[in-house]
């Protein structure tokens, strides 16, 4: 059983590219109200049916100014889709402290900064849907993307736990779990600025893993499903893995860890 999405008030971060672009469009073709938010709003192509705004998800002031714009214009904010995000690469050791906090900073605080501007609203009217954009790595490592898994780790154990505490105001959390999707993710990742030559060979060969992943991966529109289904369905689930990340949920829970650890070193070809 589904809910419509009929000019509920819904607001998207990251669309100007990916997944967000695809899960905004398609929010908007079946008849929701979407808000898409982009840095740089001038620069972001026109989607059919959304607004752009104006937010970067790591600024207290940007995020307020631009939810508030919103519920000036249209009441509270009903349905959030946290997906705005970047990966940084490179192996723990070579990551900064600074790498690792900007990656938080946008990765685990932006979804936190969002989500508490938009709660009061939704505890309010007694209905909202957030969904958090997760990933894979949520819930498995990634050697070479270490800090990117940590951050969508931390955004896993968040979102399980507002669940539990906004439930009872008719607020519910969920999480969608892509696997390698087809995005820009790759040109927008940051590179760890320290290079140690020990981790140099297999490194450039994790990057290329992922790069070819990213290349060959899901097409969004399946990730933009999942998010309607959460923001839809009458009793949604905690979590909705997409695509290749079905059976990797499913190897994650069922399989011994001593194999799981095995065949998860060699599809990265690690030493
Ligand atoms: N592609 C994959 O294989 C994959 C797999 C699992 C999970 N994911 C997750 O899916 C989400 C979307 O990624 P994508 O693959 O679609 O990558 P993408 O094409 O690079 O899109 C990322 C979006 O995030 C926005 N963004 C980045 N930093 C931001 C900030 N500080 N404030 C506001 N917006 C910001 C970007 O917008 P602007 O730069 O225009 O502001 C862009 O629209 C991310 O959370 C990512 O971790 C992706």
């Amino acid at each position: 059983m589904h809910t419509t999405l009929k000019n509920k008030t819904t607001l998207v971060t990251g669309v100007s590219s990916g997944i967000g672009r695809e899960i905004a469009q398609l929010l908007a073709a079946r008849g929701a109200r979407v808000f898409g938010t982009a840095r740089d709003p001038k620069s972001a192509k026109p989607i059919h049916g959304v607004e752009i705004v104006r937010m970067d998800v790591t600024d207290d002031a940007s995020v307020n100014e631009a939810v508030q714009s919103i519920v000036g214009r249209t009441g509270p904010i009903q349905h959030l889709v946290n997906n705005a995000g970047y990966a940084t690469s490179g192996a723990l050791e070579e990551t900064s402290i600074d790498e690792a906090r900007q990656q938080f900073e946008t990765n685990f605080f932006g979804v936190l900064r969002v989500t508490s501007a938009v709660l009061p609203g939704m505890r309010q009217t007694g209905h909202g849907r957030i969904v958090n954009i997760s990933s894979v790595v949520g819930f498995l490592p990634a050697p070479y993307m270490g800090m990117y898994a940590a951050s969508k780790h931390a955004v896993e154990g968040y979102t399980e736990t507002l669940d539990h505490e906004v439930r009872r105001f008719g607020v519910r959390a969920i999480l969608v779990q892509p696997a390698y999707t087809k995005s820009k993710i790759n040109g927008n990742s940051r590179s760890a600025k320290v290079a140690l030559e020990v981790y140099a060979t297999e490194r450039k060969r994790l990057n290329n893993v992922v790069e070819e992943g990213v290349e060959h991966g899901d097409d969004p529109c399946i990730v933009a499903e999942a998010v309607w289904k959460g923001l839809t369905a009458k009793s949604p689930l905690l979590r909705y893995p997409v695509g290749k990340g079905v059976a990797l949920s499913r190897l994650r829970r069922f399989v011994p860890a001593g194999m799981f650890d095995r065949s998860l070193r060699k599809q990265f070809q690690l030493d």
